[in-house]
């Protein structure tokens, strides 16, 4: 992708998710291979690389993903907008909204956000709950989404929170702890100024039409796939890796402003579950065969997958036992490098990446 396109590709990045794989990896692919007008499915989306990679090429998606978090990210990839109207709907919805019915209390909440901060994004919250179905709403939910944690910077204030991590929300205990030690208290922000910043920074260069659909949902069970009605060309996807387990958890924050509850979720039947690795490659085996169902003839499937370190297992192994007896027939295994040299994976888990794990792409067609 060159680079006059990389400016103009911001929306991608609206808000963090950890592991997500470059834009250039599905960008590339479709570019090379696929035509404009063909369909292409994501069944574990992420925050929607390759929904946006399809949007810039003309191409409509659907996106699958069982994280709340992941597929509000993902349906703001879709929107077609304008910043003004995305800052008007938000100051629409801060006049018009009543006191929030629900503020969550206690020491973290405190000193997570300034009590005015706190109000307006329970308002937010409040109004998102009863109707999310436009897309300045939907991009909106996004910006917040984004903006929700992240680090104090020295000038001008992006995020809405006291000092965190952008990606990963704080534990509650760890970071009351660490604001303590720190003496950091939360500061009053412009929440609609740091909107309007983020309005037109991810929305403003955008020339592209978002076409498709992003649903909620485990890709294990097929009656996601029976509501799309598209024929599907191409399958572009990058399942949790062996082990990679913490989407939910890790997200909490960024869950609980989408209606999950105030204390960190630890319970996610609906993610694949890492038991083994048989019983994981027989749980990827359904998502493959619940995509073949909905794909046209010729369809391609490419999967990112590789493994991480704390789990001492053989990714091509899981993958190829997991096409095994599908309709999907393989072409092709590419190395697609190491954990340590990229934003892979591997990397997001564990900072220091001792002993780096080769990631694969592997190619399939389906066969009729
Ligand atoms: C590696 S991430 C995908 C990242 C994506 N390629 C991107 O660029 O953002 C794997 C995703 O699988 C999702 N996931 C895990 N189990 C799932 C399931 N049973 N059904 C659907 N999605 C699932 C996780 O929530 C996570 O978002």
């Amino acid at each position: 992708m060159d680079k006059t396109l990389k400016a103009k590709t911001r929306l991608n990045g609206i808000c963090p998710y950890f592991t997500m794989f470059p834009l250039d990896f599905p960008y590339s692919i479709l570019e090379e291979h696929g035509s404009r007008g063909e369909w292409v499915l994501d069944p574990f989306c992420g925050r929607g690389t390759t929904i946006y990679a399809s949007r810039l090429l003309g191409m409509p998606s659907i996106g699958i993903d069982s994280s709340p978090v992941a597929t509000a990210i993902s349906e703001a990839k879709l929107v077609n907008i304008k910043p003004g109207h995305i800052v008007s709907t938000a100051i629409k919805i801060l006049k018009n909204a009543e006191e929030p019915s629900d503020i969550p209390t206690g020491e973290f909440w405190e000193l997570a956000f300034h009590k005015n901060v706190l109000n307006s994004l329970c308002k937010f919250r409040e109004s998102f709950l009863r109707n999310c179905r436009s897309d300045s709403r939907k991009a909106l939910r996004a910006i917040i989404l984004g903006a929700l944690h992240g680090p104090r910077p020295k000038s001008k204030q992006s995020y809405f929170s006291n000092q965190s991590q952008r990606t990963y929300a704080p534990k509650p205990n760890y970071a009351v702890n660490y604001w303590k030690r720190k003496g950091l208290l939360p500061e009053e922000v412009d929440v609609i100024e740091i909107i309007r910043e983020k309005a037109d920074r991810y929305f403003g260069l955008e020339k592209s039409q978002g076409m498709g659909k992003i649903i909620v949902g485990d890709s294990r069970n097929n009656k996601y796939f029976q509501k799309i009605q598209s024929q599907v060309n191409w399958v572009i996807t990058s399942p949790p890796y062996y082990g990679m387990s913490s989407y939910i958890p890790d997200q909490w924050l960024r869950s609980w402003f989408l209606g999950d509850s105030s204390q960190v979720n630890y319970s996610s039947p609906e993610q694949l579950n890492h038991l083994s690795p048989d019983h994981f490659s027989s749980a990827l085996k359904k998502v493959w065969e619940n995509s073949s169902d909905i794909c046209a003839q010729n369809a391609t499937l490419v999967i990112r997958f590789g493994s991480i370190n704390t789990r001492n297992v053989d990714a091509l192994e899981i993958i190829k036992k997991s096409l095994c007896q599908t309709r999907w027939k393989i072409k092709n295994i590419k190395s697609a490098g190491f954990a340590s040299q990229g934003r892979r994976q591997a990397i997001h888990i564990n900072s220091k990446v001792s002993n780096p794990r080769e990631e694969y792409d592997i190619w399939a067609n389906l066969n009729c």
